[in-house]
């Protein structure tokens, strides 16, 4: 093997992050343990003021989530990568370790409901602005920005409309205005379908939750710094300045390219808290190890519930960006593997209470709140993901009442057609 030809994305997913340890172990250890032994004072204070890396306390850092944190750099090609309890929680570590009271990100009004709720509520009430274009065009977001703006925030795949951002375009928009760009690459599949750092974006936000683990078995969400953005502008003075929770340290000058990722560990999750257990780590790098392998399954059984559906005289519409017809479709040919996705947005005829016996028919495909499962999974929008979003804002972006999310599990997918089939007949 060559040391200098990089590893393909299928090999990272079950070397990357491993490491042999004084055991021999092949599989990955869990440390069930919350703190750490300091061999002597001063080492313990030199870790404390991040002048030598090492353990302090399961809140920070684990050496299972430390490998599975690994992992997902070298599948993202990314300086680092920090491991959180969910996925709100890495989007909400991100942000708040780019922008204070005062400031504001601008972002796509296409983004999944709880991710809504946290910037236009929890965010404004931590005095943080968050600015909703009228569309996820780049010039729509441009108009935005202003000398306050901080990040730039877009779903690469947008749930559950699954519209396709065009990210070079907007990495561009970002950059020209000097603001690093955020991308929630959860539909993306931790890299194997999508890798917004490809196409320029600075930060991913990944829900591991939903493709990574791949099973149902863990919440969890990644942060994955690319490295790339330049935090010596003026505009991140908490990266590229005194940190007033290290004693005047300054993490760009001192951790340069994973000046960002540091951030988000040594302050963000210190004092929010929201680290993941080390067994739920453990589950997310089993989940990896076999990501290539379901997601191009289910891609493929998406593209034919998405036929399946478009023929169905029952259907009114069918959101699936693999059709030439889909306004993403373009977009999702040159970002996305396959050209497509895991998920499919159907639109029934009929009335809210039809497609509500339409779900409760189903026998095989689950009725619940989640994508990239290993099971087939029905989801309504409009009582679930985005109940909290006004019906305006519901039907802003695209989620009325007869709207169905699927998201194509493992199954024979032949199963899962009669499962919908005989699911018609009740409407
Ligand atoms: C695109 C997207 N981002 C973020 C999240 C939140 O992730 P979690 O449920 O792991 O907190 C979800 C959840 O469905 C999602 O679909």
């Amino acid at each position: 093997m060559s040391e200098n030809k990089p590893l393909h994305f299928e090999t990272l997913q079950v070397h990357g992050g491993y490491h042999v340890d004084h055991t021999g172990s092949r599989g990955v250890a869990i440390y069930p343990t919350a703190a750490y032994h300091f061999k002597t004072c001063e080492y313990a204070a030199n870790l404390f003021e991040l002048s030598e890396p090492g353990n302090i306390y399961t809140r920070l850092h684990n050496p299972t989530t430390a490998a599975y944190e690994e992992r997902v750099a070298a599948l993202y090609g990314g300086v680092g990568a920090l491991a959180l309890s969910s996925g709100m929680a890495a989007i909400l570590i991100a942000v708040t370790s780019l922008a204070s009271a005062g400031q504001n990100i601008v972002a796509s009004p296409y983004l999944y409901g709880g991710t809504f709720n946290q910037f236009t509520i929890s965010l404004r009430n931590l005095g943080i602005e968050c600015r909703m274009a009228g569309s996820d065009r780049a010039e729509d977001l441009e108009k935005l920005i202003d000398s306050n703006t901080r990040a730039l925030f877009v779903e690469s795949m947008s749930n559950p409309g699954c519209s396709v951002s065009d990210l070079e375009a907007l990495a561009a928009v970002a950059h020209s205005h000097g603001i690093p760009f955020v991308v929630d690459n959860t539909f993306g599949a931790c890299g194997y379908l999508c890798n917004p750092f490809r196409w320029g974006a600075d930060i991913v936000v990944d829900s591991a939750t939903k493709w990574t683990n791949g099973h149902g078995t863990a919440m969890g969400g990644i942060i994955v710094d690319g490295g790339t953005f330049d935090w010596g502008n003026g505009k991140y003075p908490a990266i590229d300045g005194p940190s007033e929770g290290y004693h005047g340290l300054n993490l760009h000058k001192t951790f340069g390219r994973s000046a960002f990722i540091v951030k988000c560990r040594v302050d963000g999750l210190r004092d929010f808290g929201c680290c993941p257990s080390p067994f739920d780590s453990y589950l997310m790098m089993l989940g990896l190890e076999t990501l290539s392998l379901r997601v191009r399954q289910e891609t493929e059984s998406t593209r034919r519930l998405a036929e399946f559906f478009r023929s169905h005289p029952k259907v009114k519409h069918v959101s699936y960006v693999g059709f030439e017809d889909d306004p993403s479709y373009a977009n999702a040919q040159k970002y996305f593997r396959f050209g497509a996705g895991g998920v499919v947005s159907i639109e029934l005829e009929g009335t809210l209470e039809s497609t509500v016996r339409f779900v409760e028919a189903l026998h095989l495909v689950a009725h619940m709140t989640m994508i990239g499962d290993s099971i087939s999974v029905v989801t309504h929008p409009a009582s679930t993901t985005h109940k909290q979003l006004s019906e305006a804002d519901q039907r802003a972006v695209g989620i009325t009442p007869t709207l169905l999310r699927v998201s194509a599990g493992l199954e024979c997918v032949d199963d899962i057609i009669d499962d919908f089939e005989q699911a018609f007949a009740h409407i």
